[in-house]
């Protein structure tokens, strides 16, 4: 059975400043299984790096509960924060001077953090990821040498180098051009059919198409979620599909655990909902919101 990989429950993050206090997460909910390929999305602020740099323990979330790969990010002390960090999970970031040394070679730059026993290990695992991500050809290149989407797809390979459970990419395709985008986004895909769990933020929406899981995080909640018709996810390699223009997902509302439920921000308005009263009742074994009379 598959493990839960990330499982948060009424997650909460407040940033503290001198002068004021930001609620970052508002009591978010999600639930992700190994193997899935998770995006999400959201407006700028909503929280979607917040949590992801939650997930990946690079801050301590303030409330809730967050378990990744079965640890507790609430309990985790430094030494074992650390370890985490090393082996469990992999972080990919929209600028990429984070991920790299700019004087090192790729290849050395993938060798870097693993920690395998032998340097010809090191090399053949590192030689592996650079082939996977289309990079293998440039193993000698200094990362400063390299193109921006070049160097993404390196700092791809240096996110999987010690094999992480569960791998994070926070907009990694954010300042690249369509054609690099398209084949960083492959190369996910095809780590995910290889059974790599990944979580990716991201604003492409039609990248986010392709996706078998989208979900929306409005101010600090996940708000709604997408799900891959089945009539796409059977032809996802093919590229003929013009992912821009086709409806290739289902939408839900999403329902948190004590019953409340985000309303999509345009029904609100074309039913003309200004009153913070609705009227909420079953009919024909279904749920009807509407306006007051
Ligand atoms: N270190 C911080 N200190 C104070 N406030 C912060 C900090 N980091 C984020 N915030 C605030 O928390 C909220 C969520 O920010 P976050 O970076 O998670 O948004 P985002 O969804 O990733 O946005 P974007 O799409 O622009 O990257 C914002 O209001 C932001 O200003
Ligand atoms: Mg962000």
């Amino acid at each position: 059975m598959a493990e839960t990989m990330i499982k948060a429950d009424n997650l909460v993050k407040i940033y503290k400043t001198k002068e004021t206090e930001v609620l970052a997460l508002q009591g978010l909910d999600l639930t992700v299984e190994e193997g899935e390929l998770t995006a999400i999305i959201g407006n700028s602020g909503s929280g979607k790096s917040t949590f992801l740099n939650m997930i990946g323990g690079l801050d301590r979330p303030s409330a809730g509960s967050l378990f990744v790969a079965g640890s507790n990010l609430f309990t985790m002390t430094e030494k074992e924060l650390v370890l985490y960090k090393r082996d469990t999970v992999g972080f990919v970031w929209q600028n990429n001077g984070r991920n790299m040394l700019p004087f090192l070679s790729a290849l050395e730059n993938v060798m870097l953090p693993m920690h395998l026993s032998s340097t010809q290990k090191k090399h053949d695992k590192a030689m592996e990821l650079l082939e996977l991500v289309g990079m293998a050809h440039k193993k000698y290149s200094r990362m400063n040498m390299l193109s921006g989407g070049e160097q993404q797809r390196v700092a791809i390979a240096i996110a999987l180098a010690n094999s992480p459970k569960l791998l994070l990419a926070d907009e990694p395709t954010g300042s690249v051009d369509t054609a690099t985008a398209n084949y960083i986004f492959d190369v996910f895909t095809e780590l995910n059919r290889r059974g790599q769990t990944i979580l990716i933020v991201t604003h492409d929406t039609a990248l986010s198409k392709k996706v078998k899981r989208v979900v929306a995080i409005r101010d600090g909640k996940i708000s709604s979620e997408r799900v891959l018709k089945e009539a796409y996810a059977d032809r996802l390699k093919e590229s003929g599909i013009d992912w821009r223009a086709e409806d290739t997902q289902d939408e839900y509302a999403v329902l948190d655990r004590v019953g409340r439920l985000q309303l999509p921000q345009e029904m609100i308005s074309e039913l003309g909902l200004d009153d913070n009263k609705v009227k909420v009742f079953v009919k024909d074994g279904q749920i009807v919101i509407a306006r007051p009379e």
